[in-house]
């Protein structure tokens, strides 16, 4: 395990910010971090890794995001990533940041993963989820897992400012996450019987081909998966129980839809409170994330759409309420490559660094 003696704001270059390896530079995450980052008026990328694109320049594989200083990537070398860069945003897939992470640990680099590889309190409860992948992976990181701070950057904001590893959320618990929470929080729903019903586009796979996101598969169709047990549901459990106090377990069902980006969580849930209205809730919603330019409460009656929010690091969220019945149903609406990857991943390197959570980060709603 790699000792804890990192000091934290390390060492900021006055003229140029603080220095950013991206790992994973080809990839979706790793390529919306790098044009988040190359406009971002406190960090510079100043390293770039990957695996089959390793050797190749930036702009022969990226030339619509040209960098100032045209890096080439290389396979990823912690001592060289040292000499490179204060902080590190790993984008690869799951199993591969927790070879990496300890080792930038060690040489005083803080690392925000985008992988599910820290986002769960132990190791044994990453392995009970994630034991396929990739096969034979071993780990013995048991201390980083329960180290590493959960990235969901409006609700960890003080322990993210002070951590060296961020473990930023799968993009489906951000969107749902960010409508739950309040309401486990201040004890107004029942614990049991929340359902979320969440859509997301295409490009939530990766940029690795994979047969099930070609055009001809995925097209002109909408299709659950992962109905019992999808690898978010644990995750949303996760902090669900620990914001709540109480151990939730939840229904969580995906589902592919033929757009590329953007994910709706429609959170379905039991007020305690019969009296409760909608506009109480937004009331509530509004209160809680006031400080937070990232979030936006729309008005009773006006529902999130991905569209709105494509491309920022924005989640807009709104609700209603059945009283017939006492429900509750809250809808959110992310980018999910932004507030949902990347933009998330940001918007905690700022906070790590002591800078405004959303500076340099797209947050104006977009209209077509
Ligand atoms: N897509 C989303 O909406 C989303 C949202 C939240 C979180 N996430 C998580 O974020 C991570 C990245 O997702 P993504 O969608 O960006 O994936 P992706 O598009 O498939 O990109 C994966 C990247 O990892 C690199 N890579 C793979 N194995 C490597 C290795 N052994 N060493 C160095 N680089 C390696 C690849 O580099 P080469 O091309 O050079 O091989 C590629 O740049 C995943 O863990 C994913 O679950 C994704």
């Amino acid at each position: 395990m790699a000792s804890r003696t990192t000091p934290l704001n390390k060492s900021k270059d006055p003229l140029k910010g603080f220095r950013v390896a991206v790992i994973g530079a080809s990839g979706y995450g790793g390529l919306q971090a790098i044009r988040l980052l190359k406009d971002h008026p406190d960090f510079q990328v100043t390293y770039l890794g990957g695996l089959r694109s390793a050797g190749k320049r930036w702009t022969d594989i990226c030339s619509f995001i040209p960098l100032k200083n045209d890096l080439v990537i290389q396979s990823p070398d912690p001592d060289e990533i040292a000499l490179y860069a204060d902080f590190a945003i790993l984008s690869l897939p799951n199993g591969i940041a927790s070879k990496l992470a300890p080792e930038l640990l060690t040489r005083n680099i803080r690392v925000v993963d985008l992988s599910a590889d820290y986002r769960y309190r132990s190791l044994s409860q990453w392995k009970s989820v994630y034991f396929q992948v990739p096969d034979g992976i071993e780990r013995e990181d048991n201390e980083l897992c329960n180290e590493a701070v959960y990235g969901l950057a409006e609700w960890r904001i003080n322990e993210i400012a002070n951590s060296r590893l961020v473990a930023a959320p799968g993009c489906f618990p951000t969107a749902s996450l960010l409508a739950l929470l309040p309401f486990l929080k201040q004890g107004l729903i029942d614990n049991e019987g929340i359902i979320i019903d969440a859509k997301s586009g295409t490009s939530g796979g990766g940029r690795k081909p994979k047969e099930h996101l070609l055009l001809a598969e995925c097209s002109e169709s909408i299709a659950p998966y992962g109905v019992i047990g999808h690898r978010h549901t644990s995750e949303i459990e996760q902090i669900a129980s620990e914001i709540a106090s109480h151990s939730i377990q939840l229904q969580f069902t995906p589902h592919l839809v033929p757009m590329v980006r953007g994910i709706l969580a429609t959170v379905y849930c039991r007020l305690r409170d019969p009296g409760l209205t909608a506009e109480d809730c937004t009331t509530v919603l509004k209160a809680v994330y006031r400080d937070f330019p990232t979030i936006e409460v729309l008005p009773v009656g006006t529902y999130p759409q991905t569209k709105w929010v494509k491309h920022t690091n924005k989640a807009i969220i709104s609700l209603q309420v059945d009283n017939r019945n006492r429900r509750l149903i809250i809808m959110s609406a992310i980018d999910n490559l932004i507030k949902g990857q990347a933009g998330q991943a940001v918007q905690c390197l700022n906070i790590m660094s002591g800078l405004r959570p959303q500076l340099g980060l797209p947050i104006t709603p977009f209209y077509p």
